[in-house]
């Protein structure tokens, strides 16, 4: 396939904008020294809200080869939604992606299946690119095996956009998230080409063949190439490992 792998680092509720400026430097020299191609694996990382002006300026200046975005939108284009973060205003500070409907949102936050194909909406409305994130609790394995569930979450995500969309889409069990126990390479392959069946029946088989399906939960760079060597996973959604420097720069470096 032609698929750009893309390895993403979700820092969640870590690193200050002052903290952000000085890690993605240092993300950058390393990448540097290790001769990254951009061409070969895409590197992005979505800081907090407040990050984001200060990592577009950096990215600018030294044009950076990393991508950035948002680790959530609103559904809303504007007006009295105190504490919301609209596309627009990504788009204002070229994020190119914003992850969407993470799990930590759906659980701690309540955001529904409805409100997330909303959120993706608005994201593609912009031109930027939601990292559509679905999985499965290890309840829901339990009673529905492993697809059912990220599978009917994706065909909602998927229900308010049209077959020209750039989509991203996260596999992350919830039982691999932060558990340090990542699902086999197999079962992240298996779930992800079910995913990209909901996407070739929804937006067409273009979309389908050129949209990225990232796996998440507990991804090392000690498993990062079990997961790549997998023909329809293109890429990691790292959390934890996204935080150490080392750890996350073999990631990115995983074929070599
Ligand atoms: O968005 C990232 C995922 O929640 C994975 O987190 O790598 O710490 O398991 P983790």
């Amino acid at each position: 396939n032609t698929r750009t792998p893309l390895i993403a680092g979700n820092w969640k509720l870590n690193l200050d904008h002052l903290q952000a400026i000085a890690f993605v430097q240092k993300l950058a020299w390393s990448l540097s020294d290790a001769k990254h191609d951009p061409s070969t694996v895409e590197v992005a990382v979505f800081p907090p809200f407040t990050d984001i002006r200060s990592v577009q300026t950096l990215v600018a200046a030294d044009k950076l080869p990393i991508a950035y975005g948002a680790q959530d939108v609103s559904e809303h284009e504007s007006g009295a939604y105190t504490g919301e973060i609209s596309a627009t205003f990504l788009r204002a500070l070229e994020c190119g992606y914003v992850i969407v409907g993470h799990s930590e949102r759906r659980t701690l936050h309540n955001e529904t299946d409805e409100q997330i194909a909303g959120k993706v909406a608005a994201a593609v409305a912009q031109n930027v690119v939601p990292v559509i994130c679905v999985g499965e609790t290890s309840d829901d394995l339990e009673k529905h095996g492993p697809s059912a569930v990220p599978v009917a979450q994706l065909k909602v995500a998927l229900s308010k956009i049209s077959s020209t969309a750039d989509i991203v889409v996260a596999y992350e069990p919830v039982w691999a998230i932060g558990s340090g126990q990542a699902a086999t390479p197999e079962q992240a392959e298996n779930v992800a080409a079910a995913l990209r069946e909901v996407i070739r029946e929804t937006l067409g088989d273009d979309v389908a063949q050129k949209t990225r399906i990232l796996y998440g939960g507990s991804v090392k760079a000690n498993n990062i190439a079990g997961f790549m060597r997998e023909p329809n996973v293109d890429g990691a959604l790292v959390g934890g490992a996204s935080l150490d420097l080392n750890e996350f720069s073999s990631i990115v470096r995983y074929q070599k």
